[in-house]
């Protein structure tokens, strides 16, 4: 199915590489205005340079932002405020997975870096927008979270270890950080009920990633990689669900889903469905991100 997206205007974060650069590029074809909002700018000028080229639009612009840092998520979002009256669809697809990193790093607002950057400054940005979403509906918010959570069935929201101070490790963290967005989503999308404005999440498998995250790993984890890579979708293949979920009418009405690609319903772990845990994680994000 085509989509028509002329006159949405689209923010995807990450949208520098990978899964979030496929999706600009989509999105961009089927006439939206993408808002690509990346870290660094040199690679988010050259990547609006591609995204420009390969969809044949100019209807595309770079917005920097850390998502590791409060403030700079504030300034991105007042730089598109300042150009942009209406938001139809907020993309939540950059994420921190750093394999280098052994230890827990705080970020310049005394918050563990995988969290502050994979849900708290998420959530932040959500709320710093959700007028403009409020005022544009229909629009929608899209979260990503990953498949590889199905190997850590049991894993709850560690209220006691927000910041690493009892264990931590990289992998540990990151899909602790992912499990909060999934909480996020299925919560953020009952307090929307009613306004127009849905909330889901994509759960994000075997993507191939590229090769310049790789190139510090031992030889051991780079074989892994490899064999991973074998049986990985494409970028552009797993953005087709990223843009199926921000364009799709059928989906006007939908929201607190889970979902795969290609375009199917996905199970989130048991404690992902804890109301309980919601409403206090929902309460801690709060005063996390300054609100
Ligand atoms: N690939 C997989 O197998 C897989 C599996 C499960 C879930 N996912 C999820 O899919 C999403 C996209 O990942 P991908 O596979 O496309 O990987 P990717 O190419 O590494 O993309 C990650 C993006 O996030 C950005 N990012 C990281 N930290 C940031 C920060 N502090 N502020 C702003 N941007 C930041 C990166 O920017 P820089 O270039 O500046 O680092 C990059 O643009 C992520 O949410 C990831 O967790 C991927």
């Amino acid at each position: 199915m085509k989509y028509e997206l002329a006159n949405k205007t689209i923010i995807i974060t990450g949208a520098n590489s990978g899964i979030g650069k496929a999706a600009s590029i989509q999105l961009a074809q089927l006439g939206a205005h993408v808002v690509m909002m990346c870290r660094s700018a040199e690679r988010g000028e050259q990547a609006l340079q591609d995204v420009c080229a390969a969809s044949k639009s100019d209807k595309v612009e770079l917005i920097l932002v850390d998502m590791s840092s409060q403030k700079s998520v504030r300034n991105a979002v007042n730089e598109f405020l300042g150009r942009h009256s209406r938001l139809d669809v907020i993309i939540h697809n950059a994420a921190n997975f750093d394999h280098r990193q052994t230890k827990p790093v705080m970020t310049e607002d005394g918050l563990e870096t995988v969290f502050a950057t994979n849900h708290v400054n998420i959530a932040l940005m959500t709320d710093l927008l959700l007028e403009t979403l409020k005022k544009s509906a229909p629009s929608r918010i899209i979260t990503v979270a990953s498949k590889g959570l199905m190997t850590y069935p049991f894993l709850d929201i560690e209220f006691d270890n927000l910041k690493g101070e009892k264990k931590f490790s990289m992998q540990h963290a990151y899909y602790h950080s992912k499990l909060a967005q999934v909480m996020f989503t299925f919560d953020l999308a009952e307090r929307l009920q009613g306004t127009g404005v849905t909330v889901n999440c994509v759960r994000v498998g075997n993507v191939a990633i590229p090769d310049t995250r790789l190139d510090h790993l031992p030889k051991w984890m780079l074989k892994m990689y490899e064999m991973k890579r074998k049986l990985a979708l494409t970028p552009e293949k797993m953005a087709e669900t990223y843009v199926w979920l921000a364009a799709d009418p059928n989906l006007q009405n939908v929201t607190g889903g889970y979902w795969d690609a290609p375009n199917v319903p996905a199970k989130a772990n048991k404690n992902g469905y804890n109301k309980e845990t919601w409403k206090k994680l929902w309460n801690v994000t709060q005063v996390l991100a300054g609100n």
